[in-house]
């Protein structure tokens, strides 16, 4: 079975006594994780290296970083390499989550960038996709999430292709209560499966987790998660709630 993983987006919410609480709450409910599904804490920057602490003990789950930087090191004042990420032992790393895109113009030609640069020292990119409204609206979100597949995965081999897990966030129900429906979710997921099987074959695009994001929240999670090519969720506003984001976890096919 695919890789079911339940992932947090903390974005920039918590001070480091409230994340160092939530990550307690959440562990010392001891969900025990089947060996195909994962739980993820995309944290901070400051509070990398204690939530890596947090869950040294846990099977299946991890830690991971919210942003890299494209480049391997230098006079980037202020930015974190991958480097930066691998020597304090994390191995996973959020990327193009549409608010990246949207408020620090990250391109699909950077995060090609981005993703390579977390490939080459294994850390496993979750790299986010997903259309505004308007073009929603209008119907052409495949052809818009096919383009950011292609602009910033397909110069990839399939080997390293496997390497990455996709999260397809429609922006219109990021933060916004509104969330796709179960329909409207596996009909794009089928889609975006569909469009890297064509490219790298079926068995390859059959071994990739695709993640749904868009207020998922403990009352819709196990039917989303229950749609054949969704698996498991990016979740922001109810990863901050412990029993919220325990629900969720649970979800997990
Ligand atoms: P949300 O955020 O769950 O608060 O809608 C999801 C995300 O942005 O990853």
């Amino acid at each position: 079975m695919r890789k079911q993983i339940a992932a947090a987006n903390w974005k920039m919410n918590l001070t480091y006594q409230q994340g160092e609480q939530l990550l307690d709450d959440i562990l010392n409910a001891k969900i025990a994780l089947k060996d195909h599904q994962l739980t993820i804490f995309a944290v901070p920057f400051p509070y990398l290296i204690m939530a890596n602490s947090e869950i040294t003990d846990e099977k299946n789950y991890f830690i991971a970083a919210q942003n890299c930087y494209s480049k391997k090191s230098g006079a980037y004042t202020g930015e974190v390499s991958v480097e930066m990420l691998k020597s304090i032992g994390i191995k996973y790393c959020v990327l193009g989550h549409s608010e990246r895109r949207e408020y620090f113009s990250e391109s699909n030609q950077l995060l090609a960038e981005k993703i390579n640069i977390c490939l080459s020292l294994d850390i496993i990119p979750i790299f986010c996709c997903g259309e505004p409204l308007a073009i929603r609206e209008a119907g052409t979100q495949n052809s818009f999430v096919e383009t950011q597949l292609k602009e910033s995965l397909f110069h990839l081999s399939s080997e390293q292709l496997t390497q990455i897990i996709i999260a397809y966030e429609p922006i219109w129900a990021i933060g916004t209560g509104k969330t796709a429906s179960t329909e409207q979710a596996q009909e794009i997921h089928a889609y975006l499966r569909s469009v890297l099987a064509k490219q790298y074959g079926k068995a390859t695009a059959d071994s990739i987790s695709i993640l749904y994001g868009g207020s998922v929240k403990s009352n819709n999670a196990k039917e989303l998660f229950g749609c054949p090519d969704v698996d498991g969720g990016l979740v922001g506003g109810a990863s901050l709630i412990a029993n919220d984001f325990i629900q969720i976890i649970k979800a997990l096919k």
